[in-house]
Protein backbone atom coordinates (compact mmCIF):
# COMPACT_ATOMS: atom_id res chain seq x y z
CA UNK A 1 0.00 0.00 0.00
CA UNK A 2 1.38 3.16 -1.23
CA UNK A 3 2.65 5.78 2.05
CA UNK A 4 -1.02 8.52 2.27
CA UNK A 5 -0.02 11.99 1.67
CA UNK A 6 -0.44 12.58 5.40
CA UNK A 7 2.05 10.10 6.68
CA UNK A 8 4.44 11.81 3.96
CA UNK A 9 3.67 14.86 5.78
CA UNK A 10 3.99 13.91 8.77
CA UNK A 11 7.79 12.38 8.09
CA UNK A 12 8.91 15.35 6.36
CA UNK A 13 7.78 17.45 9.44
CA UNK A 14 9.20 15.10 12.07
CA UNK A 15 12.86 14.34 10.11
CA UNK A 16 13.05 17.56 7.37
CA UNK A 17 13.43 17.65 3.76
CA UNK A 18 14.83 16.64 1.70
CA UNK A 19 14.16 13.50 2.50
CA UNK A 20 14.01 9.85 1.45
CA UNK A 21 11.45 7.85 2.76
CA UNK A 22 11.48 3.77 1.56
CA UNK A 23 8.36 1.36 2.71
CA UNK A 24 9.64 -1.63 3.62
CA UNK A 25 6.52 -3.75 3.05
CA UNK A 26 6.35 -3.03 -0.44
CA UNK A 27 9.80 -4.57 -0.78
CA UNK A 28 8.63 -7.75 0.83
CA UNK A 29 4.57 -7.77 -1.01
CA UNK A 30 6.94 -7.71 -4.33
CA UNK A 31 9.12 -10.33 -3.20
CA UNK A 32 6.67 -12.15 -2.52
CA UNK A 33 4.91 -11.74 -5.69
CA UNK A 34 8.10 -13.59 -7.11
CA UNK A 35 8.18 -16.19 -4.72
CA UNK A 36 4.86 -16.93 -4.75
CA UNK A 37 4.82 -17.48 -8.69
CA UNK A 38 7.87 -19.26 -8.77
CA UNK A 39 7.02 -22.06 -6.14
CA UNK A 40 6.79 -24.68 -8.20
CA UNK A 41 10.44 -23.61 -9.99
CA UNK A 42 14.02 -24.30 -8.20
CA UNK A 43 14.78 -20.96 -8.06
CA UNK A 44 17.02 -18.23 -6.02
CA UNK A 45 16.43 -13.99 -6.45
CA UNK A 46 19.15 -12.22 -6.10
CA UNK A 47 18.54 -8.77 -5.53
CA UNK A 48 20.82 -6.28 -8.10
CA UNK A 49 21.42 -3.41 -5.29
CA UNK A 50 22.71 -1.28 -7.99
CA UNK A 51 19.04 0.08 -7.89
CA UNK A 52 19.22 1.01 -4.01
CA UNK A 53 22.30 0.29 -2.12
CA UNK A 54 21.06 1.55 1.80
CA UNK A 55 22.60 -0.75 4.14
CA UNK A 56 19.14 -0.84 5.70
CA UNK A 57 17.71 -1.51 2.91
CA UNK A 58 19.97 -4.36 1.81
CA UNK A 59 18.87 -5.65 5.70
CA UNK A 60 15.79 -5.77 4.92
CA UNK A 61 16.25 -7.98 1.60
CA UNK A 62 18.33 -10.44 3.59
CA UNK A 63 15.61 -10.77 6.45
CA UNK A 64 13.07 -11.51 3.85
CA UNK A 65 15.42 -14.36 2.20
CA UNK A 66 16.49 -12.82 -0.80
CA UNK A 67 19.89 -13.07 -2.09
CA UNK A 68 21.98 -10.16 -3.42
CA UNK A 69 23.88 -9.28 -6.60
CA UNK A 70 26.28 -6.73 -6.84
CA UNK A 71 28.28 -4.58 -10.30
CA UNK A 72 31.18 -3.43 -8.28
CA UNK A 73 33.50 -5.17 -5.25
CA UNK A 74 32.15 -2.26 -3.29
CA UNK A 75 28.99 -3.54 -3.36
CA UNK A 76 30.24 -6.55 -2.11
CA UNK A 77 31.54 -5.27 0.55
CA UNK A 78 28.52 -3.63 1.72
CA UNK A 79 26.18 -6.44 1.17
CA UNK A 80 28.69 -8.37 3.48
CA UNK A 81 28.14 -5.55 6.07
CA UNK A 82 24.97 -6.04 5.82
CA UNK A 83 25.05 -9.13 7.18
CA UNK A 84 24.78 -11.64 3.57
CA UNK A 85 26.82 -14.99 3.68
CA UNK A 86 29.51 -15.07 0.86
CA UNK A 87 26.91 -17.80 -1.01
CA UNK A 88 24.49 -15.79 -1.26
CA UNK A 89 26.03 -13.01 -2.93
CA UNK A 90 26.71 -12.71 -6.53
CA UNK A 91 29.17 -10.38 -8.22
CA UNK A 92 28.32 -9.56 -11.92
CA UNK A 93 30.41 -7.04 -12.87
CA UNK A 94 31.79 -5.33 -16.72
CA UNK A 95 34.88 -4.27 -18.00
CA UNK A 96 36.60 -4.09 -14.51
CA UNK A 97 40.73 -4.79 -13.57
CA UNK A 98 41.35 -8.40 -13.07
CA UNK A 99 42.30 -7.90 -9.47
CA UNK A 100 38.80 -6.48 -8.35
CA UNK A 101 37.85 -10.78 -9.57
CA UNK A 102 40.04 -11.71 -7.68
CA UNK A 103 39.18 -9.64 -4.39
CA UNK A 104 35.91 -11.64 -5.43
CA UNK A 105 36.89 -14.76 -5.18
CA UNK A 106 39.02 -14.06 -2.02
CA UNK A 107 35.77 -13.27 -0.28
CA UNK A 108 34.46 -16.48 -1.62
CA UNK A 109 31.42 -14.72 -3.19
CA UNK A 110 29.54 -15.76 -6.89
CA UNK A 111 31.12 -14.49 -10.09
CA UNK A 112 30.32 -14.00 -13.29
CA UNK A 113 33.08 -13.25 -16.05
CA UNK A 114 32.16 -10.98 -18.89
CA UNK A 115 35.12 -10.59 -20.49
CA UNK A 116 37.24 -13.37 -22.37
CA UNK A 117 40.44 -11.69 -20.93
CA UNK A 118 39.31 -12.20 -17.30
CA UNK A 119 38.01 -15.49 -17.95
CA UNK A 120 41.33 -16.52 -18.99
CA UNK A 121 43.22 -14.60 -16.84
CA UNK A 122 41.10 -15.94 -14.53
CA UNK A 123 41.25 -20.06 -15.30
CA UNK A 124 45.54 -19.72 -15.83
CA UNK A 125 45.50 -18.79 -11.69
CA UNK A 126 42.57 -20.43 -10.43
CA UNK A 127 41.57 -23.46 -13.32
CA UNK A 128 39.15 -26.23 -11.02
CA UNK A 129 39.83 -24.86 -8.09
CA UNK A 130 36.94 -22.40 -7.76
CA UNK A 131 33.69 -22.56 -9.77
CA UNK A 132 32.90 -19.35 -11.91
CA UNK A 133 29.96 -18.17 -14.07
CA UNK A 134 30.16 -17.09 -17.70
CA UNK A 135 27.97 -13.59 -18.78
CA UNK A 136 27.13 -14.31 -22.17
CA UNK A 137 25.79 -11.91 -24.25
CA UNK A 138 22.76 -13.25 -26.44
CA UNK A 139 22.38 -10.54 -29.01
CA UNK A 140 18.79 -10.01 -28.37
CA UNK A 141 17.42 -6.55 -28.15
CA UNK A 142 14.96 -5.89 -25.08
CA UNK A 143 14.40 -3.25 -23.04
CA UNK A 144 12.55 0.00 -22.08
CA UNK A 145 14.89 2.68 -23.58
CA UNK A 146 18.81 1.64 -25.81
CA UNK A 147 20.38 2.90 -22.69
CA UNK A 148 19.13 0.11 -20.64
CA UNK A 149 19.52 -2.45 -23.19
CA UNK A 150 22.34 -4.79 -22.37
CA UNK A 151 21.98 -7.76 -24.51
CA UNK A 152 21.91 -6.45 -27.83
CA UNK A 153 24.50 -7.38 -30.44
CA UNK A 154 26.39 -3.85 -30.28
CA UNK A 155 26.18 -4.16 -26.54
CA UNK A 156 29.35 -3.94 -24.02
CA UNK A 157 28.12 -6.28 -21.64
CA UNK A 158 29.15 -10.37 -21.54
CA UNK A 159 30.74 -12.62 -23.83
CA UNK A 160 28.99 -12.87 -27.00
CA UNK A 161 27.41 -15.94 -27.79
CA UNK A 162 29.20 -16.36 -31.10
CA UNK A 163 32.26 -16.21 -29.23
CA UNK A 164 31.76 -19.84 -27.83
CA UNK A 165 34.40 -21.36 -29.59
CA UNK A 166 36.98 -19.16 -27.80
CA UNK A 167 34.71 -19.52 -24.67
CA UNK A 168 35.40 -23.37 -24.84
CA UNK A 169 38.83 -23.21 -25.37
CA UNK A 170 39.66 -21.14 -22.53
CA UNK A 171 37.60 -23.77 -20.14
CA UNK A 172 39.34 -26.74 -22.11
CA UNK A 173 42.74 -25.11 -21.85
CA UNK A 174 42.26 -24.34 -17.86
CA UNK A 175 40.02 -27.04 -17.03
CA UNK A 176 37.69 -24.36 -15.80
CA UNK A 177 34.50 -25.55 -13.43
CA UNK A 178 31.73 -22.88 -15.08
CA UNK A 179 28.82 -23.46 -13.07
CA UNK A 180 26.19 -20.71 -13.59
CA UNK A 181 25.63 -19.40 -17.03
CA UNK A 182 24.12 -15.45 -17.03
CA UNK A 183 22.48 -13.30 -19.37
CA UNK A 184 20.72 -9.83 -18.92
CA UNK A 185 19.21 -8.24 -21.87
CA UNK A 186 17.82 -5.24 -20.26
CA UNK A 187 15.68 -3.04 -17.81
CA UNK A 188 12.14 -2.78 -18.36
CA UNK A 189 11.36 -5.57 -20.11
CA UNK A 190 7.23 -6.63 -20.03
CA UNK A 191 7.04 -8.98 -22.44
CA UNK A 192 8.06 -12.74 -20.66
CA UNK A 193 8.85 -13.93 -24.40
CA UNK A 194 11.91 -12.27 -23.66
CA UNK A 195 13.22 -14.49 -21.08
CA UNK A 196 11.73 -17.68 -23.09
CA UNK A 197 14.11 -16.40 -25.96
CA UNK A 198 16.93 -15.82 -23.39
CA UNK A 199 16.62 -19.43 -22.01
CA UNK A 200 16.34 -20.77 -25.69
CA UNK A 201 19.98 -18.86 -25.99
CA UNK A 202 21.23 -20.73 -23.15
CA UNK A 203 19.92 -24.37 -23.92
CA UNK A 204 21.91 -24.52 -27.49
CA UNK A 205 25.37 -23.86 -25.21
CA UNK A 206 24.35 -25.57 -22.23
CA UNK A 207 25.57 -29.36 -23.58
CA UNK A 208 29.05 -27.50 -23.38
CA UNK A 209 29.50 -26.63 -19.60
CA UNK A 210 28.95 -30.39 -18.25
CA UNK A 211 29.76 -28.97 -14.02
CA UNK A 212 26.61 -26.17 -14.98
CA UNK A 213 24.20 -26.40 -11.51
CA UNK A 214 22.40 -22.78 -12.54
CA UNK A 215 21.72 -20.79 -15.33
CA UNK A 216 21.28 -16.66 -14.80
CA UNK A 217 18.30 -14.97 -16.41
CA UNK A 218 19.66 -11.52 -14.71
CA UNK A 219 16.75 -9.35 -14.32
CA UNK A 220 14.73 -6.44 -16.06
CA UNK A 221 11.10 -6.75 -14.90
CA UNK A 222 9.00 -3.91 -15.91
CA UNK A 223 7.85 -1.65 -13.08
CA UNK A 224 4.62 0.92 -13.40
CA UNK A 225 6.24 4.15 -13.72
CA UNK A 226 2.59 6.24 -14.84
CA UNK A 227 -1.20 5.69 -13.84
CA UNK A 228 -2.07 2.54 -15.86
CA UNK A 229 0.72 1.00 -16.67
CA UNK A 230 1.43 -2.44 -16.15
CA UNK A 231 4.28 -4.56 -14.68
CA UNK A 232 5.50 -7.50 -16.22
CA UNK A 233 3.48 -10.41 -15.40
CA UNK A 234 5.05 -12.89 -13.17
CA UNK A 235 2.60 -15.98 -12.64
CA UNK A 236 2.93 -15.86 -16.71
CA UNK A 237 6.49 -15.74 -16.62
CA UNK A 238 6.84 -18.28 -14.12
CA UNK A 239 4.44 -20.44 -16.35
CA UNK A 240 6.40 -19.74 -19.45
CA UNK A 241 10.03 -20.69 -17.74
CA UNK A 242 8.70 -23.60 -16.60
CA UNK A 243 7.19 -24.91 -20.26
CA UNK A 244 10.61 -23.98 -21.57
CA UNK A 245 12.29 -26.12 -19.01
CA UNK A 246 10.01 -29.01 -19.70
CA UNK A 247 10.81 -28.58 -23.85
CA UNK A 248 14.56 -28.46 -22.76
CA UNK A 249 15.53 -31.54 -20.37
CA UNK A 250 19.07 -30.30 -18.96
CA UNK A 251 21.18 -32.45 -21.36
CA UNK A 252 24.12 -33.05 -18.63
CA UNK A 253 20.99 -34.69 -16.07
CA UNK A 254 21.58 -32.51 -13.61
CA UNK A 255 18.84 -30.50 -12.64
CA UNK A 256 19.17 -26.42 -12.70
CA UNK A 257 18.64 -23.71 -10.74
CA UNK A 258 16.92 -20.47 -12.32
CA UNK A 259 18.58 -17.65 -11.05
CA UNK A 260 17.22 -13.95 -11.30
CA UNK A 261 18.22 -10.42 -10.39
CA UNK A 262 15.34 -8.13 -9.93
CA UNK A 263 16.64 -4.65 -9.13
CA UNK A 264 13.91 -1.90 -9.73
CA UNK A 265 10.98 -4.89 -9.26
CA UNK A 266 11.70 -5.09 -5.48
CA UNK A 267 12.59 -1.50 -4.93
CA UNK A 268 11.11 0.86 -7.33
CA UNK A 269 7.63 1.81 -5.64
CA UNK A 270 8.95 1.30 -2.16
CA UNK A 271 10.76 5.25 -2.65
CA UNK A 272 9.37 8.61 -2.31
CA UNK A 273 11.95 11.96 -2.39
CA UNK A 274 10.39 14.30 0.04
CA UNK A 275 11.53 18.31 -1.60
CA UNK A 276 10.22 21.46 -0.02
CA UNK A 277 9.14 24.68 -2.57
CA UNK A 278 11.51 27.71 -2.07
CA UNK A 279 10.76 29.86 -4.38
CA UNK A 280 7.82 30.01 -6.92
CA UNK A 281 9.09 32.38 -10.23
CA UNK A 282 5.93 32.95 -13.18
CA UNK A 283 7.39 33.31 -16.20
CA UNK A 284 5.81 33.43 -19.62
CA UNK A 285 6.47 30.03 -20.16
CA UNK A 286 5.77 28.56 -17.32
CA UNK A 287 5.94 28.46 -13.46
CA UNK A 288 8.65 27.30 -11.83
CA UNK A 289 9.03 25.88 -8.31
CA UNK A 290 12.62 25.90 -6.78
CA UNK A 291 12.89 22.85 -4.46
CA UNK A 292 15.19 21.88 -1.55
CA UNK A 293 16.63 18.81 -3.87
CA UNK A 294 17.85 18.72 -7.22
CA UNK A 295 18.94 15.94 -9.39
CA UNK A 296 22.01 15.26 -7.22
CA UNK A 297 18.94 13.01 -5.42
CA UNK A 298 17.55 12.07 -8.45
CA UNK A 299 19.15 12.21 -11.61
CA UNK A 300 17.01 9.13 -12.99
CA UNK A 301 14.72 11.74 -15.62
CA UNK A 302 18.30 13.91 -16.61
CA UNK A 303 19.68 10.64 -17.33
CA UNK A 304 17.33 8.38 -18.99
CA UNK A 305 14.13 10.17 -19.48
CA UNK A 306 12.94 8.51 -16.23
CA UNK A 307 9.26 9.51 -15.50
CA UNK A 308 8.65 10.04 -11.30
CA UNK A 309 5.20 10.92 -10.79
CA UNK A 310 5.30 14.00 -8.61
CA UNK A 311 2.57 15.17 -5.97
CA UNK A 312 1.80 17.76 -3.99
CA UNK A 313 1.40 16.36 -0.46
CA UNK A 314 1.05 19.39 1.77
CA UNK A 315 -1.94 20.87 -0.80
CA UNK A 316 -3.28 17.72 -3.21
CA UNK A 317 -6.17 19.25 -4.48
CA UNK A 318 -4.17 22.50 -5.55
CA UNK A 319 -4.09 23.28 -9.53
CA UNK A 320 -2.00 21.42 -11.51
CA UNK A 321 0.53 23.39 -13.96
CA UNK A 322 -1.65 23.23 -17.16
CA UNK A 323 1.95 23.14 -19.51
CA UNK A 324 3.53 20.77 -17.54
CA UNK A 325 7.37 21.27 -18.32
CA UNK A 326 8.68 18.22 -20.36
CA UNK A 327 5.95 19.67 -23.37
CA UNK A 328 7.82 22.37 -23.03
CA UNK A 329 11.50 21.06 -23.73
CA UNK A 330 10.29 18.40 -26.03
CA UNK A 331 8.62 21.26 -28.17
CA UNK A 332 11.96 23.22 -27.79
CA UNK A 333 14.09 19.87 -28.69
CA UNK A 334 11.52 19.15 -31.76
CA UNK A 335 12.34 22.89 -32.87
CA UNK A 336 16.33 23.14 -32.66
CA UNK A 337 15.86 19.49 -34.49
CA UNK A 338 14.09 21.11 -37.32
CA UNK A 339 16.58 23.59 -37.21
CA UNK A 340 19.39 21.82 -37.78
CA UNK A 341 18.36 18.36 -39.67
CA UNK A 342 18.57 19.40 -43.68
CA UNK A 343 15.53 20.10 -45.36
C1 LIG B 1 23.57 -7.69 -14.62
C2 LIG B 1 22.35 -7.01 -14.16
N1 LIG B 1 21.47 -7.71 -13.43
C3 LIG B 1 20.33 -7.13 -12.97
C4 LIG B 1 20.04 -5.79 -13.22
C5 LIG B 1 18.77 -5.22 -12.66
O1 LIG B 1 17.91 -4.73 -13.61
P1 LIG B 1 16.46 -4.22 -13.15
O2 LIG B 1 16.67 -3.20 -12.09
O3 LIG B 1 15.85 -3.65 -14.37
O4 LIG B 1 15.73 -5.42 -12.63
C6 LIG B 1 20.92 -5.04 -14.01
C7 LIG B 1 20.62 -3.64 -14.32
O5 LIG B 1 21.33 -2.90 -14.93
C8 LIG B 1 22.11 -5.66 -14.48
O6 LIG B 1 22.98 -4.98 -15.23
Amino acid sequence: MPLTHQQLTEIANKFATPLYVYDADTITTQYQKLTTAFAQTNTKFFYACKALTNINILKHIKAIGCSVDCSSINEVKLALLAGFNAANILYTSNGIHFSEIEEAKNLGVHINIDSLNNLEKFGKKFGHSYPVGIRIRPNIMAGGNLKISTGHDKSKFGIPVDDLDKILAIVRNNDMHIQNLHLHTGSDIKDADVFVKGIDVLFEIIPHFKELTSIDLGGGFKVPYKKGDEETNIPLLAQKVNEAFANHPNPNGKPLQVWFEPGKFLVSQCGYLITKVNVIKETTSTVFAGVDTGFNHLIRPMFYDAYHQIENISNPTAQQNPIPLQAIFAKQIHLQQTEILPK
